[in-house]
């Protein structure tokens, strides 16, 4: 079966850092033979701006924003970059990246690798111009920035930003920068975002925050009605989870992706839309957690997301995914 597997996919015969740290290299490449950019299938129209179709890559995929134009090639509705942090920094330490064949499922514990908001700012300036499809730009805080300050490293991205971002997201849900997650307690939440609100009005740029899957149902339901409540545009459901499947080998700290998350961001979901019901007026919800197949795009739609995202599937199912889902749409789901 894992030879199987790995035969169809070459990459999963690497070692996962080495695939991870190669696929910049290898996705030109596969771009060549999916020439025909983005198809247009359930497409979406939000605050001035035109999705071609409801699916795009996650946060994560590309840090750096250094693949615009082949995501478009591949079939990205819109693309999410970053997450970018203020200054460069690094890696942690020791492992970061790890996967597992059988549960189809993702490790991480990278905590914001970025080449800094210089780099990506000159990355996004460069081809952000000719692109058809939105850009949200994923912005974090440096590690070094105490979550007093963290509203400053924010409002920095965002203001150096506001020219090629088409929307914000506002990772405070990463398990991998200590007492992030944090940030999404009631109080530490509105303080956060109400100037981070007030910029994102004054430049005229929707903001959204990406949250985590982790939380008891009360405290994510209270996270999702503050941000409804203080007037966010969006919300990214979910990032990684500290929880793990029973067989599984990974380490207890770092966050799972992939098909064992499934559960976590369709419980998520479901939360959000029905516990914003119709307050939820025209804010976004994108979908994001487990999403493996075609069927599995059509279903989170189906339960209410405007917009899906995916990252584990790119491993485990390969980059032909957007074209697949375009095509299994088109032939009636
Ligand atoms: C991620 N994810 C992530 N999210 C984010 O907001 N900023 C980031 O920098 C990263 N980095 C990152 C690296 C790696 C290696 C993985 C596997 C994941 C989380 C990602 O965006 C997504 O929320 C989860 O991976 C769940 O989606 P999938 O993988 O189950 O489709």
């Amino acid at each position: 079966m894992y030879v199987l597997k790995a035969l169809k996919k070459p990459w999963l015969l690497l070692p996962p850092k080495l695939a991870h740290d190669l696929s910049s290299w290898g996705l030109p490449l596969v771009t060549l033979f999916h020439r025909g950019g983005t198809p247009q299938w359930q497409p979406l129209s939000w605050k001035g701006l035109h999705f071609q179709n409801p699916l795009g890559i996650a946060g994560g995929v590309d840090k750096n924003a250094e693949h615009l134009n082949s995501w478009w090639h591949l079939g990205c509705g819109f693309i999410e970059v970053g997450t970018v942090t203020p200054l460069p920094q690094d890696p942690n330490p020791g492992k970061i990246v790890d996967r597992d064949l059988n549960l189809e499922a993702m490790w991480n514990k990278m905590g914001f690798p970025s080449a800094g908001a210089d780099e990506v700012f000159y990355n996004l300036r460069l081809h952000s111009e000719d692109l058809k499809t939105p850009i949200f730009v994923n912005i974090g805080k440096n590690r070094q920035t105490a979550n007093e300050n963290a509203s400053d490293d924010y409002l920095f991205l965002i203001e150096k930003f506001k020219a090629h971002a088409d929307a914000f997201v506002v990772n405070i849900s990463s398990p991998n920068t200590q007492g992030l997650r944090n940030l999404q307690g009631k109080e530490q939440l509105t303080q956060l975002l109400l100037p981070l609100l007030k910029k994102a009005q004054e430049i005229q740029k929707p903001l959204l925050v990406k949250l985590s899957p982790d939380m008891p149902e009360e405290q994510f339901v209270e996270s999702v009605q503050t941000c409804q409540l203080l007037g966010v545009d969006g919300l990214v459901l979910t990032n990684t989870s500290l929880s793990r499947p029973t067989d599984c080998h990974f380490p207890n700290e770092g966050g799972l992706s992939g098909k064992p998350l499934k559960d976590l961001s369709k419980k998520a979901l479901q939360l959000a839309v029905k516990s914003l019901g119709d307050k939820r007026k025209d804010m976004l919800i994108v979908s994001v957690g487990g999403i493996m197949t075609p069927e599995d795009v059509f279903e989170r739609l189906q339960m209410g997301a405007d917009l899906v995202q995916i990252y584990s599937a790119l491993i485990f199912y390969g980059p032909q995914f957007f074209h697949d889902v375009a095509r299994r749409y088109d032939g009636g789901q």
